[in-house]
């Protein structure tokens, strides 16, 4: 049989994977919501973004793109300006060089903006120019970030993360799946039988902590917070005291968004042979810095393309970190980060946020609806939406 065959990138895989972001590019191909307008984007450029791109464009906007610091995939950048996006990025860990993107993107005036960590809301505010509608913010952290700039923002900017399918459908399912994944993916070492430690409670660390436990680990957590760590118990888990969890660890996780969780100071508590790792946005949960300067530290044994470090320590201890200390999902051979469902749900919130933006640009706006989360309606019809594909 002579069977015709074709070999497809990962990006094609992602798109082909985003089915709710394809039923509404379909239906953008007729509505087209954004007919006429420019919508300037920095939000990670990686394969899922170029799904949310594309369906962004097939509503008819003109789209002028660049990513985040230090993300920047340059597989991505070639296929997006292969399909016709402006990108204005660079593959970057120098917060200059990237803030020069960010004004490249301004340069445009797009009528639209889709932020992520309130970079481009924030310098537009340095440089306003006429005809900016309003738009969308990723993140916590950039919500922080713009709601003392309400007032002069002054228009409707809906806030992503704040809808409770983002938390749960990534925050905690997908966080701690992918959390999980790249425990096996940078070790290959077996959870079971393992103590595993989550530090932090939230949404992030409740699906680590259900993902270890799941793969049949012992799972204790330790949260700052009592109610959520009687939460904790109730869900099962060992709730030890803080220095009881770090002597008796075999995995550490931290998922708190605070820093210095572990530091140097427990080095003399860490188990022998245990597994340091995190989750948490910012890489200063684990002080690695301290901890790798520490006088008991002998030797420093790295594996570069595996994302391991070994600290051999003066009382015979060995302490692996993963990833450097930063999110773990995006470190090491391969990450892939959180899982391409949960994307294209969030990707979905977006696609029908900015939309709303779009539709309300001929009313007048205050600050109501400047830094909000995202409408109710918007998130029943994608939660309708996903169901409806998935029966
Ligand atoms: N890796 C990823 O892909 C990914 C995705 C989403 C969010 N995040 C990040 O994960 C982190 C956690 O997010 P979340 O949504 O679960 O946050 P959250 O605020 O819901 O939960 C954080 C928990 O940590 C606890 N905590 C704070 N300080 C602590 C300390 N010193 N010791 C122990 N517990 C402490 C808090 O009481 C809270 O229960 C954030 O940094 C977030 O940005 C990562």
């Amino acid at each position: 049989m002579n069977k015709s065959q074709q070999s497809n990138t990962r990006i094609d895989w992602v798109g082909s994977s985003c089915r709710l972001l394809g039923a509404i590019s379909d239906e953008f191909k007729t509505t087209q919501p954004f007919a006429g307008l420019t919508i300037g984007t920095g939000i990670h450029l990686e394969p899922k973004t170029v799904a949310l791109l594309l369906t962004l464009r097939a509503g008819g906007a003109r789209i002028v793109a660049t990513g985040n610091l230090n993300s920047t995939q340059v597989e991505t950048v070639g296929f997006l300006r292969e399909s016709g996006i402006e990108v204005f990025a660079e593959t970057t860990m120098d917060s200059n060089v990237h803030g020069q993107s960010l004004g490249r993107i301004l340069d445009e005036k797009p009528d639209i903006l889709l932020d992520n960590g309130g970079d481009l809301f924030a310098r537009y505010l340095d440089n306003p120019y006429q005809g900016l509608i309003g738009g969308t913010e990723e993140t916590t952290s950039g919500r922080i970030r713009l709601e003392p700039l309400r007032d002069k923002l002054s228009m409707p900017i809906l806030v992503i993360n704040d809808s409770p399918i983002k938390q749960f459908a990534e925050n905690k399912h997908a966080v701690g799946q992918s959390i999980f994944e790249s425990y096996m993916r940078l070790t290959n070492r077996a959870t079971n039988g393992k103590r595993v430690t989550v530090f932090g409670y939230g949404a992030c660390g409740q699906g680590v902590a259900a993902c270890f436990r799941a793969a049949y680990s012992t799972v204790s957590v330790v949260d700052t917070n009592p109610v959520t760590t009687l939460a904790a118990h109730f869900d099962g888990y060992a709730t030890p005291l803080r220095r009881d969890a770090i002597k008796s660890a075999d995995v550490i996780v931290t998922e708190t968004g605070a820093t210095n969780i572990i530091t140097a100071d427990d080095m003399p508590d860490l188990k022998d042979g245990v597994i340091l790792m995190n989750g948490g946005h910012f890489p200063t949960e684990i002080d690695v810095a301290s901890i790798k300067s520490s006088d008991m530290v002998k030797k420093c044994v790295t594996y570069p393309e595996e994302g391991i470090e070994s600290l051999h320590l003066s009382n015979e201890h060995t302490v692996h970190i993963l990833g450097a200390g930063h999110m773990v999902n995006l470190s090491g051979p391969r990450p892939l980060g959180n899982s391409i469902e949960s994307m294209d749900i969030g990707f979905a919130l977006q696609a029908r946020c900015l939309e709303r933006v779009a539709q309300t640009r001929d009313l007048s706006q205050g600050t109501q609806d400047c830094v909000v989360p995202v409408p109710t309606d918007i998130d029943a019809r994608v939660a309708e939406d996903y169901l409806a594909l998935n029966r």
